[in-house]
This record gives C-alpha cells, structure tokens and sequence, in this order.
C-alpha cells in the first residue's frame, strides 16, 4: 500500500486526474472547474478565478458562501458536540423541530440527511397511512417532470420482514401515477376513477429539477380540497423551493393552502446536509415507533446549523430581498425574451428562475463561467438562475449582465 500525502493542495489538473481514477464514474462534471474558496456572493476556483454565484450549488448556500454566523455555529457545535445518535434525547433537534414547526404548521418532524431520504420518509408515510387508515390504499400520484430524489427505496434492498411489513406491497409500477402539472380536468378523473386506492399526491410547487414550472393557484387548491375530501394526503415536496427560495419562508404560503406533510433538504442547513419531513399532527402517528430511522439524521451539529439558518431567514430582512430582487430579475429577464431570439420563455417565483431557450443550453452556461459567471442548465434546454436570497442589487445588475452578453456571445 502507498502513503498518502494528506496536507496537498492540488491544481486543477491534477484534482481531475485523481478524480477519475478513485471516484465512481457517476457525475459528468459539466462545470469543469473546482472550487476552493467561497465568500458571500462570491466563489473561487483553485486557479483563482472569481464568479459571481447564481447557483448556490443547486439552491443550497442561500445566504451565500462563509456567512458568519453558520461558520460559527459550525464552529461551537464541532467544538461542543456531533453526533450521539437517536438513541439519546437531542436539544438542538428538539429545538430546530420547534422552529420548523411554528414558522409552518401544527405537526411532527422527522429529520434525514438529504432530499431524497425526505422523499423516502413521504413514501412510507403515505404507504403506512394507505395500509393503516384506508383499506390499504397504496397508488402515490405524482406529476409527469416531477423530481423526488434518486434512492431506489432502500427497504425494498433490506431482507428484514420487520422492515418491510406495514407498507404494503412494495412498489408495482401501478402504484404511481403521473399527471400532467396543472391539468385539474385529468386530477378530478384520475381521484373519481382510483380514489380509494390512492393514499397520497406529492408536488413540487415549482418543478425545480424538470425546468422551473409554477403550479397554478387554482390548480393547486382546488388539488387540495380534492384530496382531503377523498382521504388522500396533500404532500409538498419544497426541497428546492423551501427555505426562503420563492420569498415565502416554504412556497405553499403562496398558495393559501397547508399540506398535510411538507418534505425540506438543500438550503436548510446552507450547504450542511440535512432534510426534513414535517407531518401534520392529524397524520403524525402514521409514521410510529420504529418504523423509520436514521443514524445520522438530526444529529447536534447538523440542526444546530439549520436553526442557525432558519434563525437568519426570519430574523434577517431576508425574505423581503428575495421579493425585491426578484422583481429586478424579471424585470431584465424579461428584456431577454424581447432581445434573443432564442429565448423562448421566462419563468419562476422569488429568486427560482428559468430561461427557457428554444435549444439545449448547456453552451450559456460555458459562456457564462468563462465571464464570471455561475448558473446551470437543467431540463436540456432551461437555463436555471438561483442567486443567494441576500443578493445586493450591485450584484444582481453584474451578474445579469454577464448572462446577457453570454446569451448574446451563444446566439451568435
Ligand atoms: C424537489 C426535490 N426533491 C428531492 C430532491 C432530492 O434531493 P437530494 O439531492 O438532496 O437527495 C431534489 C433534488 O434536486 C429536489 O429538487
């Protein structure tokens, strides 16, 4: 065995040859470049090039890069305590719980580590309904361009029957719908003909990952009502646009509706991986003892960051930033439709914002790096904007002017 130099600091090059020769071959790395270096708005790749970030790393770091209060939350916690496990009662979760609870609605938390497992706790919360409170119902609609998560239900790989038992059949095709977003006439349909088999219909708000699509209003509560009155659970899934991202502290507040669960993750600990599951206290009991768990989930130093977030959300003129700028956003976005032939539509809520392009957008994204620019490219041909919710507005005008001459330089 070779000994490994701990303290290196590697060029570019030299990261990307480590990397494909130890890393799974999963990720493409379509930026190309690494970072070393993050301060508020700013990132800073290992060669020392600056970029303005209008990424947050996937609508993760949304009050930016080393803000001085998570650092140094991080820093007391690391000091105080990590990690004990669940088997120990834990006052920074019981704390962040607290919190997530009176900034939402009446209910229960359960905490994991990402999105996906959030979606993982959706799945065996509405199972365990359908089995305990509604004949067994287990069908989840979903929407078509949906994105939940990429786990492949890890209990279907566990070979315990005590792990299986009390969520039915585990996963026929016929068991998830997928509806066209927005589409009530196809919804009312669907419930009138499946209804007693359907347990629940989980929604991104915006669909994040399929290009940035905002349910209707309309759509949305008449979904709503829809379901409670056919016993089917209303869940949100604001893993993307929770957390401050559409200017409400969770999107579902532009709806004027409250789901009956709400699945959390990327910004709520800023870059510190955390999600969350929060069940009303109707259904809460439907995930009881021992049927779901997590080593890491919810541990000291991970909550203790997130309340250190959501504390910054709310007690920081955050939120009414994210109204602001996001008018300016629009605002020349929407010059963009008149400018480029090539951009189709402009789309989004708050500072979740997509350039529709009438071609893959991948090349914009290139263009912009080269000038200073982050954004990525999501659904093929969407160019996707996330800038931190406490972007300046001397930022925010750089920025855009970078995306303008690379859209420029792209079209050509
Ligand atoms: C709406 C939504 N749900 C779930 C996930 C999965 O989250 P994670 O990548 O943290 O597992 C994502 C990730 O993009 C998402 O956008």
């Amino acid at each position: 065995m070779s000994s490994v130099d701990f303290f290196q600091s590697l060029s570019l090059d030299e990261i990307q040859k480590k990397t494909r020769e130890y890393v799974l071959g999963t990720y493409a790395y379509p930026m190309g470049i690494a970072m070393s270096f993050g301060q508020g708005e700013y990132l800073y790749d290992t060669e020392g090039k600056q970029y303005i970030d209008f990424l947050c790393g996937i609508s993760v770091t949304n009050l930016g890069h080393g803000d001085a209060d998570i650092v140094e939350a991080i820093r007391d916690q690391a000091e105080r305590l990590m990690h004990t496990s669940n088997l120990f009662y834990n006052q920074e979760a019981a704390l962040l719980a607290e919190a997530l609870v009176n900034y939402s609605f009446p209910g229960k938390v359960f905490f994991t580590n990402s999105g996906t497992e959030a979606s993982e706790a959706i799945f065996k919360f509405a199972r365990s309904y359908g089995q305990q409170a509604k004949n067994e119902a287990s069908v989840i609609i979903t929407h078509e361009n949906s994105f939940h998560g990429r786990s492949t239900a890890g209990m279907l790989m566990t070979g315990q029957e005590k792990i299986h038992t009390g969520f039915g059949a585990l996963l026929p095709e016929s068991d998830l719908i997928y509806l066209p977003r927005n589409d009530l006439d196809i919804l009312e349909k669907t419930i009138d003909d499946r209804g007693q088999d359907i347990c629940a219909f989980a929604l991104e708000l915006v669909q994040g990952e399929g290009g940035i699509h905002v349910m209707d209003k309309e759509y949305v509560q008449a979904a709503r009502d829809l379901c409670k009155e056919n016993d089917i659970l209303f869940i949100v899934d604001e893993v993307q646009t929770g957390i401050g991202r559409t200017g409400k502290l969770f999107a579902y507040e532009h709806y004027e509706i409250i789901p009956d669960a709400m699945a959390l993750a990327k910004a709520l600990g800023n870059g510190f991986p955390i999600g969350a599951l929060i069940i009303g206290d109707e259904f809460a009991s439907y995930l009881g003892p021992g049927q779901h768990g997590s080593t890491f989930g919810g541990n000291h130093l991970a909550t203790r960051v997130a309340f250190e977030t959501v504390k910054a959300l709310v007690t920081r003129d955050i939120l009414a930033n994210v109204v602001a700028q996001s008018e300016y956003f629009l605002r020349r976005l929407r010059l963009f439709e008149k400018q480029f032939a090539c951009v189709t539509e402009v789309r989004g809520l708050g500072l979740h914002l997509g350039i529709e392009l009438d071609r893959p957008a991948q090349q914009v994204v290139i263009e912009a790096r080269d000038r200073g620019l982050l954004v990525n490219c999501t659904a093929e041909s969407t160019i996707r904007v996330m800038p931190p919710l406490n972007i300046s507005l001397e930022r925010a005008a750089e920025g855009l002017d970078i995306l303008e001459a690379s859209i420029a330089a792209f079209q050509g």
